[in-house]
């Protein structure tokens, strides 16, 4: 428990809620992106978001659930702005479907979670042939982050209010294998081990998201 109370230089810790994060803030001016919002951390994030009056696009998987989700936000916050919106992961396809979507709707784009995920699952192959975690978790977001990047940066300049990527990892991302990602056997079932996998996925995601800072701390 320890680790989860020890407080960052943000002076939240592991173990702050959305609602403490966001304690006073009214974002009503903001738009934001949640993928993975119809379960878990990704609902409880839109949630607050909603609460906060940033207007949440929910990019799931699942329209059923998103939608039952989606009730659940409007029933407790009347006022919620939240819109629902078909993406699986691990097709590069309805990824670029969803960005061509969104970005049609003009709407900005001040946030970006990338939450969705799966977690420990057997070898799988996704629609586009490359294994399932590396696929859902890492590549499907960075492709979506890319082709959501031009939006965003036209958005932090018009609105002179800095944009946000968050990735959601996780401790799993030391338990990658050894040596880190082992790009030449993403796909070789034989060396595949599910937590390993998981682990790999995740220190993309923050490698990812260290890249992103290095290269957008300032706007070109
Ligand atoms: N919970 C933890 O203890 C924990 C710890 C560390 C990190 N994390 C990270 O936190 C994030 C959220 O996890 P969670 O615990 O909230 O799990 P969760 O409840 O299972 O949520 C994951 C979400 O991702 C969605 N998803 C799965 N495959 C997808 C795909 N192909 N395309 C689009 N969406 C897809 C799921 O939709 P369906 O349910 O419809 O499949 C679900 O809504 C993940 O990135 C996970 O690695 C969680």
């Amino acid at each position: 428990m320890w680790g989860l109370s020890r407080k960052g230089d943000s002076g939240f810790s592991s173990s702050s809620t959305a609602l403490q994060v966001t304690q006073g803030i009214h974002a009503t001016a903001l738009t934001a992106i949640v993928t993975g919002a119809s379960s878990g951390i990704g609902a409880e994030t839109a949630r607050v978001l909603a609460l906060r009056g940033v207007h949440v696009i929910m990019g799931v998987i699942d329209m059923i659930d998103a939608n039952n989700v989606k009730e659940s936000i409007l029933k407790e916050i009347p006022t919620a702005k939240v819109d629902v919106m078909k993406l699986d992961l691990s097709s590069m396809a309805s990824v670029q479907n969803f960005a061509t979507e969104f970005n049609s709707t003009r709407l900005p784009l001040n946030i970006l979670i990338n939450n969705a995920g799966i977690c420990a699952a057997p070898f799988m192959l996704s629609t586009d042939n490359v294994e399932l975690q590396f696929a859902i978790n890492y590549l499907g977001h960075f492709h979506l982050t890319n082709l959501l990047l031009d939006n965003m940066k036209k958005t932090t300049r018009e609105s002179k209010v800095q944009g946000r990527i968050v990735n959601v990892s996780s401790t799993g991302h030391q338990f990658t294998y050894r040596g880190g990602i082992h790009f030449e056997k993403i796909n070789d079932p034989s060396s595949y081990n599910n937590w390993r996998a998981y682990g790999q996925s995740k220190l993309a995601n923050i490698l990812h998201a260290k890249e992103l800072a290095r290269r957008f701390k300032v706007l070109p």
